[in-house]
C-alpha cells in the first residue's frame, strides 16, 4: 500500500483559473543554481502556485526577469542577497532549500557539511522570523545532517513544528522507479518503489520487495540494482567530471515534492510522498519513510511497514550513519 506513491499531474500551463485553492506563495532558496533556476521554471508552470519567490546571493534578478515573461499566471519576483531575504520568505506557504555547494568528483555528501551548514542555519532563522507557518522542503546536501540542522534552529527560535520541516529524499524514488522499469522492460509511469532511510550511501535503503507493479530478480541483480540506487548520485557526479551533480533530475524531483506540498495543503486527500522527517519508525531521530501530506503538512507517519530479510539488513547497517550525520547537524546548530 505505501508503494503506491501519488505522482503529481505535470500540469498544462494555461489550463487553470487562480481559485482561493490555487494560491500558494512558494519560495525558492538558492534560486539561481543548477537545481534551483529548473526547479523554478516547473514550479512557474504549477498552477497551484500564485506567487513565486526567488531568493540567491547571485542572479536572480535575470533569472526572476526571465521566469516572469512565461505565460502562467503566478507572479515571480527576485530577491538577491541577504538584505532581501526576509522579504523573500515573508508569509509563504512553502519553502524549497537547493541553496549550497554541490559534490565534486571524489566528494561525498558530507564534505559538503562545512558550507552547507551555516547556509541552511542562516535561511531557516529567516524562515522562523517571517514564515513560522511555511512548509519547508531542503534539497541541501547533506539532507541526514542539514534537516536537523533547520529543527534545532525552529527549536531555538521557539517556532518548530515537526509536520512541518521535509528533507527532500523525492529523488531516491525517482532513480529506483527508472531502473527497476528499465531492468523489468517496464513503462517508469506504472511503477513505484519506496525508499526508506536518508539521503547518502547506504543510508539510502530501497524497498524493492515492495514494488508495485510486484517484480523478483536473482540475488545478485538485486544487489546491484540496490548499489545503483544508493550511488546514483555519484554516477551524475562522475559523468559531470567537476561540473556538479544532479540538477535537472533534483529540479524534477524537487517539484514533485512541492506539488505534493501543494496538493496536500489545498486539501486533496491521498497525497503520499516519502521525506526524511522527524520521527520515531526506528532508533534514528530523523528517517524518511512514505507520508500522508495534508493541510498541515505531514498528517501522518505511514512507517517502514514489512522488510525482507535483505531489507533489514540494509536498515541494521544505515542506522549508525544516520544517527551519526543527524547528531552532527544537531551539535552544529548547537554551537
Ligand atoms: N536532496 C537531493 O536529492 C539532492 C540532489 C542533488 C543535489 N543536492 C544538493 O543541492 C544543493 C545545490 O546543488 P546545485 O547543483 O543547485 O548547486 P549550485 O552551486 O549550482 O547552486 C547553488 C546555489 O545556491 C546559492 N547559494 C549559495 N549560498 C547561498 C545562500 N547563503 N543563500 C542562498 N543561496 C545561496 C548559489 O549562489 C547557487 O546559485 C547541493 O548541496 C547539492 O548537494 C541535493
Amino acid at each position: 500500500m505505501f508503494s503506491r506513491l501519488v505522482r503529481p499531474t505535470m500540469v498544462s500551463a494555461r489550463n487553470f483559473s487562480t481559485s482561493k485553492q490555487n494560491n500558494y506563495k512558494v519560495a525558492v532558496c538558492g534560486a539561481s543554481g543548477g537545481i534551483g533556476q529548473p526547479l523554478s521554471l516547473l514550479l512557474k508552470n504549477n498552477p497551484l502556485v500564485s506567487e513565486l519567490a526567488l531568493y540567491d546571493i547571485v542572479h536572480t534578478p535575470g533569472v526572476a526577469a526571465d521566469l516572469s515573461h512565461i505565460e502562467t499566471a503566478s507572479k515571480v519576483k527576485g530577491y538577491n542577497g541577504p538584505e532581501n531575504l526576509l522579504d523573500a520568505l515573508r508569509n509563504a506557504d512553502v519553502i524549497i532549500i537547493p541553496a549550497g555547494v554541490p559534490r565534486k568528483p571524489g566528494m561525498t555528501r558530507d564534505d559538503l557539511f562545512n558550507t552547507n551548514a551555516g547556509i541552511v542555519r542562516d535561511l531557516a532563522k529567516a524562515a522562523a522570523e517571517v514564515a513560522p507557518n511555511a512548509l519547508i522542503g531542503i534539497i541541501t546536501n547533506p539532507v541526514n545532517s542539514t534537516v536537523p540542522i533547520a529543527c534545532e534552529v525552529l527549536k531555538q527560535a521557539g517556532k518548530f513544528d515537526p509536520n512541518r520541516v521535509f528533507g527532500v529524499t523525492s529523488l531516491d524514488i525517482v532513480r529506483a522507479n527508472t531502473f527497476i522499469a528499465e531492468a523489468k522492460g517496464l513503462n517508469p509511469k506504472d511503477v513505484n518503489i519506496p525508499v526508506i532511510g536518508g539521503h547518502s550511501g547506504v543510508t539510502i535503503i530501497p524497498l524493492i520487495s515492495r514494488a508495485t507493479p510486484s517484480v523478483s530478480f536473482s540475488e545478485e541483480k538485486l544487489k546491484a540494482l540496490t548499489g545503483r540506487i544508493q550511488e546514483a548520485g555519484t554516477e551524475v557526479v562522475k559523468a559531470k567530471a567537476g561540473a556538479g551533480s544532479a540538477t535537472l533530475s533534483m529540479a524534477y524531483a524537487g517539484a514533485r515534492f512541492a506539488n505534493s506540498l501543494l496538493r496536500g495543503l489545498k486539501g486533496e486527500s491521498n497525497v503520499i510522498e516519502p521525506a526524511y522527517v522527524v520521527s520515531n519508525v526506528t532508533e534514528a531521530e530523523y528517517f524518511s519513510t512514505p507520508l500522508l501530506l495534508g493541510k498541515k503538512g505531514l498528517e501522518k507517519n505511514l512507517g517502514l511497514g514489512n522488510l525482507s530479510d535483505y531489507e533489514q539488513q540494509l536498515l541494521k547497517a544505515a542506522i549508525p550513519e544516520l544517527k551519526k550525520n543527524i547528531n552532527a547537524g544537531v551539535e552544529f546548530a548547537k554551537k
